[in-house]
């Protein structure tokens, strides 16, 4: 048995716990063991909770627990995400992880204590949400030079922006909309002035590249001062209107931006609509590749959140051997 702990119970860590449990007969015969959470971490109080005997407030108790290798980090933003994930790594324990801040920020130091320590740390669900994208970076694409990547990064402003263009209504009035559904946050600037975009691109190009850019070093409009009136012109000119993150290789170095930019309808990107996320790869063999799907909520990120965790644990079987 290989187990797991979840630090931070919201809508990925709780996704991916119901992953472990309605799909445990078919991720134990690809791993070849099972896999079990042994411990969540939560400061929260919780009416309702799945799993209560594996509830604690205390991320010392997977420190103090040698028989968890593997911990899913959900808590989302920089701190105290860091410093549990550090404290993992150096004990000894692979992370796996949907925060996109932490790795924007301090992915690459993360990775090089993770080597140091002989562990992964592993971020598929970090961008693009369930569309696996890391993974075939660094894999199916690995015989490539990548010249550019780019594409749609963040469900909630191509929410608002598919509603604003649907129903022609302001801005101001989809947000509360979105926000009112649960897609945008109840502060929502991350999302609005291309903050989530810009941590996304930035892992990527990492991964696709080879070179972070500094998120102050990437040219940055968001979504807040386009009107229905920019995207009635749009419209009229035969484009839709999409918050785009592009990272480009020009003369060695890597370029980023992230602004919203008129797509034309022939554009595969252009019919990309609601919290659905895609992202255009080109590499000098395999041309034009892209990646489509849900970019944001708890069932499709766990997907990728727990295809991590099964790279991590098919190791750990065959080192086993
Ligand atoms: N707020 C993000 C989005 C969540 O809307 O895309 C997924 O990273």
């Amino acid at each position: 048995m290989i187990n797991i702990a979840i630090i931070g119970f919201g809508i990925v860590g709780s996704a991916s716990y119901d992953v472990t449990i309605q799909n445990a007969g078919l991720i134990e015969k690809r791993v070849g063991d099972s896999i079990k959470v042994k411990k969540i971490v939560d400061i929260r109080e919780f009416d309702d909770h799945p799993a209560p005997e594996l509830l604690t407030k205390n991320f010392e108790d997977v420190m103090n627990d040698p028989t968890i290798s593997i911990v899913i980090e959900s808590i989302g933003g920089l701190n105290p995400a860091y410093k549990f994930t550090k404290a993992a790594l150096m004990g000894g324990k692979s992370v796996v992880t949907s925060n996109k801040e932490l790795v924007a920020v301090h992915g690459k130091e993360l990775t090089e204590i993770a080597k140091q320590n002989k562990v992964s740390y592993l971020f598929e669900a970090s961008v693009g949400g369930g569309i696996p994208i890391i993974r075939p970076l660094k894999q199916c694409l690995a015989a490539n030079e990548i010249t550019e990547i780019y594409g749609i990064l963040n469900g909630t402003t191509n929410y608002i922006l598919t509603k604003m263009r649907e129903e022609g209504r302001p801005f101001a009035d989809v947000l509360k909309d979105a926000q009112e559904k649960g897609y945008a946050e109840l502060n929502p600037a991350a999302d609005i002035e291309g903050h989530d975009a810009c941590w996304k691109i930035s892992i990527l190009s990492w991964v696709a590249f080879g070179k972070s850019v500094e998120i102050e070093n990437i040219s940055r409009k968001g979504i807040d001062d386009v009107t229905a009136e920019d995207i009635k012109k749009a419209k009229a000119g035969g484009g839709v209107i999409k918050l785009i993150g592009r990272a480009k290789l020009l003369d060695g170095e890597v370029q980023c931006t992230v602004a919203p930019e008129v797509i034309p309808l022939s554009d595969p990107l252009a019919i990309v609509d609601g919290v659905f996320n895609a992202i255009v790869v080109r590499g000098n063999f395999v041309g034009e590749t892209m990646f489509y799907g849900q970019g944001a909520g708890g069932r499709a990120t766990s997907s990728a959140v727990m295809s991590d965790v099964i790279e991590i644990a098919r190791n750990i079987v065959a080192s086993r051997k």
